[in-house]
């Protein structure tokens, strides 16, 4: 989604924009832009890639600055719509959505205004120069401007011939970088790595003063407040691409690190403490008789897979809701309900959104399961799993999600420990087979070449379907979504058994269906699925156990993943998918790591 950068410092502050743009790339944008103070303001924008806005801005030079990717919300992708907006002597870049803007934006009309775009932005940059009228302090407007905002919003703001720079945040992210030679802010802290490691991360309602001298921050309740500096632990090295042709093909590949790093977390330890998700867990998890999960798309399907785990060794009912659709509907809450946020980036709105809606319910017991240490579904949470899979950066979320299941299967394992459920022998048994996956996750790589062969009969596709059963149904999705999501081919994930009461009738030669068909209890009923789709013409491509009885015949390819690995199983069978999407879309030639339409983290509804 949108990313922010800003600076004031001693240096020229242009290079540090565009890197900072640079490093934000992943999040997803179609335009860019960016506006310095010399000391009168001068606007570059432009629509593709900040490349473009760099070699506009090769020759500039400013101690002050703002600079945007724009996610297109309101108003198409197009140079007038890009970020930054100016109204008069000053100019604003905002991430987020203003839900309230067509009403300030009538007003703002009604009071003389000029509108030159069509977005909600420029309705926050009128809406602080009328306030100036009255409030001649730029800090001081902002502050009162924001409090008409409804929605969320972090913006930055310059003026002309003003020595600051102002920002502020309301449910979008913000944070500072603090150097010696001055103050930089940003969505996301790889854009400022390249100057400090010094983060302020700015809490909803915060409004921040930057000046070459320091930071002021003002508080939601509009008195002075100290926010804690962080040492940002984020290596430099984990967000280059090194020898690796995509971020997504690097994140594929980096799996077995990211599972034995967040592993590391249980150590060598041989039975497990509810410790692991917080200090306050023992007293949360305590008298759980529920789980909730909230999540959305990869997270969600993460999710599903928790389900089985969970009610299968804890015998707890799990429900898992994405959050979009749980944050509006009339459910019915339960005070002894475990509330798990899943997301990778812990920035997602909607899921924000779910997890504030459960505790405004009465479900005070909420655990954030994140990649990300700072973010705002952590800091909502009253524990937390931080998984660490290193930054994510291709939009298709990978390592993300199979640390995500590690965590959640050590989850399931703490709460059927608390139910009694878990003898020490079995627990022990369960631990080792976690640490073994970073190594029988390597041994799946391995079928990359074998994967790439098949990816040019998907290529010339419209239509793929996906199989999968029980603990397998969540991954076909997964596998769906991957697909849909870099090859832009539709895709559609269904447990086995439901072909025959609807999707059947879609198979004919065209359509190749992907089944998954490890070697357990439901083995025999996908096998008999899978004649119903061989009798129909469909080609079929399995991904099958070392000792899954599947044969290779006419119209059936089968690929064999090294070991079966019972309830873990998932996590190897979606390597597979990953890899067998992103080989389709390097066929297809379409940009795996910012996929058309997409954004890695979704800070708006
Ligand atoms: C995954 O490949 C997607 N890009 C997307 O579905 C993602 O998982 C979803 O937007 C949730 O993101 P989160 O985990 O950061 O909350």
């Amino acid at each position: 989604m949108c990313g922010i950068v800003a600076a004031v410092a001693e240096r020229n502050v242009v290079p540090v924009l565009i890197e900072g743009l640079k490093r934000l790339e992943y999040r997803g944008y179609d335009s860019a832009g960016l506006a310095l103070l010399n000391p009168t303001l001068t606007r570059l924008r432009s629509v593709g890639r900040v490349a473009e806005l760099e070699t506009q801005a090769k020759d500039q030079v400013a101690h002050h600055g703002i600079a945007h990717t724009r996610w297109a919300t309101h108003g198409v992708p197009s140079e007038r719509n890009a970020h930054p907006h100016v109204s008069g002597d000053l100019a604003v870049v905002h991430n987020g959505i203003i839900e309230n803007y067509a009403e300030l934006k009538a007003e703002l009309i009604a009071a003389g205004f000029g509108f030159t775009s069509d977005t909600d932005t420029e309705v926050i940059a009128h809406l602080i120069r009328r306030t100036l009228h009255e409030v001649p302090d730029l800090t001081a407007a902002v502050q009162t401007a924001v409090t008409r905002l409804t929605g969320a919003y972090a913006i930055a703001v310059i003026r002309e011939w003003e020595d600051r720079i102002v920002v502020a945040r309301h449910g979008a992210p913000l944070l500072l970088g603090v150097a010696a030679d001055g103050v930089y802010a940003a969505s996301d802290a790889a854009a400022l790595l390249q100057v400090t490691r010094q983060m302020i991360y700015l809490e909803d309602g915060d409004v921040a003063e930057l000046t070459r001298g320091g930071v002021k921050i003002v508080g939601a309740g509009g008195t002075p407040v100290e926010r804690p500096g962080v040492e940002s632990a984020l290596s430099a090295d984990a967000v280059e691409l090194g020898s690796y042709a995509h971020y997504m093909q690097k994140e594929i590949f980096e799996q077995p690190q990211a599972l034995a790093a967040t592993l590391e977390l249980i150590g060598g330890a041989q039975t497990l403490s509810p410790n692991l998700f917080g200090a306050a867990a023992p007293e949360l998890f305590d008298g759980v008789e529920a789980v909730l999960i909230l999540a959305c798309g990869t997270s969600f399907h993460a999710g599903l897979v928790a389900r089985y785990w969970i009610e299968q060794l804890a015998g707890i009912p799990v429900s898992v809701e994405i959050a979009s659709e749980y944050r509006y509907r009339a459910s019915v809450p339960n005070p002894r309900q475990l509330v798990v946020a899943i997301s990778q980036s812990g920035e997602t709105a909607d899921t924000l959104a779910s997890v504030r809606h459960a505790r405004n319910q009465g479900m005070p017991r909420t655990l954030a399961l994140c990649n990300v240490p700072e973010s705002a579904i952590v800091r909502e949470c009253a524990l937390r799993f931080l998984t660490r899979a290193g930054p994510e950066i291709g939009v298709a979320s990978t390592k993300a999600f199979t640390t995500q299941l590690a965590a959640l299967f050590l989850l399931a394992l703490t709460l059927a420990k608390q139910a009694g459920r878990l003898a020490p022998p079995e627990e022990a048994l369960y631990l080792a087979s976690l640490r073994h996956l970073p190594v029988a996750v390597q041994k799946v790589l391995a079928l990359a070449p074998s994967i790439a062969a098949w990816a040019p009969r998907f290529a010339d596709k419209q239509h793929a379907i996906f199989l999968g059963r029980g603990l397998h149904y969540p991954i076909a999705l997964e596998g769906a979504l991957k697909l849909k999501e870099i090859s832009y081919i539709h895709a559609e994930g269904y447990p086995a058994g439901e072909l025959k009461h609807g999707p059947l009738a879609l198979v004919d030669k065209e359509m190749p269906v992907v089944s998954i068909a490890p070697n357990d209890a439901l083995l025999e009923k996908l096998k008999s699925n899978l004649k119903e789709v061989a009798a129909r013409g469909g080609e079929m491509y399995v991904f099958a156990d070392a000792d899954s009885s599947v044969t290779e015949e006419s119209g059936v390819h089968v690929l064999r993943l090294p070991e079966h690995y019972g309830l873990l199983s998932p996590v190897l069978h979606v390597v597979p998918l990953q890899l067998l999407a992103y080989q389709v879309a390097l066929v297809k030639g379409t940009d795996v790591d910012k996929p058309r339409n997409l954004a890695k983290s979704v800070t708006v509804e």
